[in-house]
């Protein structure tokens, strides 16, 4: 039996681009047992070709449950890529692109993601030069995938150069979240969704970051009725920023808070070691300590931050090593700085981010040494 919590609308209107006006707006159906959901699938799917791609640890969880739930099907290819960020690459994206073209799929066709962030950027980035643009969905199966990256439609691949260079801006069709995929999540990758969660709270809600502190048992527990309502926040929230700024001019920066310094920490480390998520959680932190060293932020929110931090396993320092010189070298090298002018996300109050470049040397050995 499936049943629905919650759908977030992402509204972003027609595309006067490739999609020829096409509306691009879509649903985020939040629920338990959708993966099953027959008369669901006959819905997003109709009779159209199936192009199905995930990796080599969620589709023996979870495929064949999805597989048996789709209606008959005009043609279907269901590839399986090996796990992990290396695997992110062009060559991946051509193996996807050779599968569907081998079959003979038209641009009806519909790809779907089936996995956590790395299948849902890549698969987004075939379907979008697949036949000059075909349309996909995003099932994600880990919280990152789910609060985070299946919402808002960057994708892409990483490059030698460096990560995520290579991508299109194209929106999934669906998005359809099936809260029972979490329970196989490893506790790491759980936390470091977590990490993406309350960064929400932090620069856009204040009564959310106040309800994720007071909810934080629920959360350990994994409470379905709790995820349902923390993940609908989360997508509604993401959703609004990508609405108002869908090709990040402006307000959609304001979701790297942390970011700047986690790409430094998990560059210092080599990708693999830290987690995004937690690089983030560490990062977080250091933007939250400036933020309070300006005075804009309470030390109240900040110790609030930390203790949440630490009771879901997320780490509160970055790794011992990495100096305050450090963290400059490697953020100047982010390709997200313009004119090498580094540029931090900070709050002026919880709830509130905004982006600036008045930070210094001695600011951030100072919060580092904190
Ligand atoms: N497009 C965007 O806007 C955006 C935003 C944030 C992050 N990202 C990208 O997302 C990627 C990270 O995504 P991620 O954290 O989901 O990592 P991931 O896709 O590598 O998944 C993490 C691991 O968990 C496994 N897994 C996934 N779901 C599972 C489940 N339900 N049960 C058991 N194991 C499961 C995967 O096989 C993998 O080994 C990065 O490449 C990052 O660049 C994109």
């Amino acid at each position: 039996m499936s049943e629905q919590f919650h759908t977030v609308d992402v509204n972003l209107g027609a595309d006067g681009g490739s999609h020829n006006g096409k509306d691009r707006s879509y649903p985020i159906a939040i629920g338990k047992g959708l993966l099953t959901d027959r008369r669901l699938w006959a819905e997003v799917i109709g009779s159209r070709g199936v192009v199905l791609v995930t990796d080599d640890q969620v589709g023996p969880l979870y495929a064949e449950r999805l597989l048996s739930a789709l209606p008959a099907l005009d043609r279907l290819t269901h590839i399986t890529l090996p796990a992990g960020e290396q695997h992110k690459s062009m060559a991946s994206v051509q193996q996807i692109l050779d599968a569907a073209l081998a079959d003979r799929h038209e641009r009806q066709s519909l790809f779907v993601a089936l996995g956590g962030g790395v299948v849902g950027d890549m698969t987004g980035f075939a379907a979008s030069i697949f036949l000059r643009g075909a349309d996909f969905i995003q099932i994600p199966t880990t919280l990152l995938a789910q609060v985070d990256s299946s919402v808002g439609g960057k994708t892409g691949v990483n490059h030698p150069m460096g990560k995520n260079l290579i991508g299109a801006f194209h929106q999934p069709e669906h998005v359809i979240i099936d809260l029972d995929t979490l329970s196989t999540l490893p506790d790491r990758e759980y936390a470091a969704g977590l990490a993406e969660v309350i960064k929400y709270g932090l620069i856009r809600d204040a009564a959310f970051f106040h309800w994720l502190v007071a909810q934080v048992s629920a959360l350990q527990a994994r409470d379905i009725p709790t995820l349902a309502s923390a993940i609908e926040r989360s997508c509604a929230i993401k959703a609004a920023v990508v609405m108002e700024d869908e090709q990040e001019r402006g307000v959609r920066a304001h979701l790297n808070f942390g970011h700047t310094f986690g790409h430094a920490i998990e560059r210092n480390e080599g990708y693999g070691e830290w987690l995004h998520g937690e690089a983030v959680a560490a990062g977080m932190v250091i933007a939250a300590r400036l933020s309070e060293r300006r005075g804009d932020l309470e030390s109240d929110v900040v110790d609030q931050l930390l203790s949440f931090q630490q009771q879901v396993g997320l780490p509160v320092t970055p790794p011992a090593g990495l100096t305050a010189a450090g963290f400059l070298d490697a953020m100047a090298s982010d390709k997200k700085v313009t004119a090498g002018k580094i540029r931090y996300i900070l709050l002026t109050e919880l709830g509130k981010a905004c982006v600036t470049e008045d930070v210094s040397l001695e600011d951030i050995a100072s919060v580092i040494d904190a």
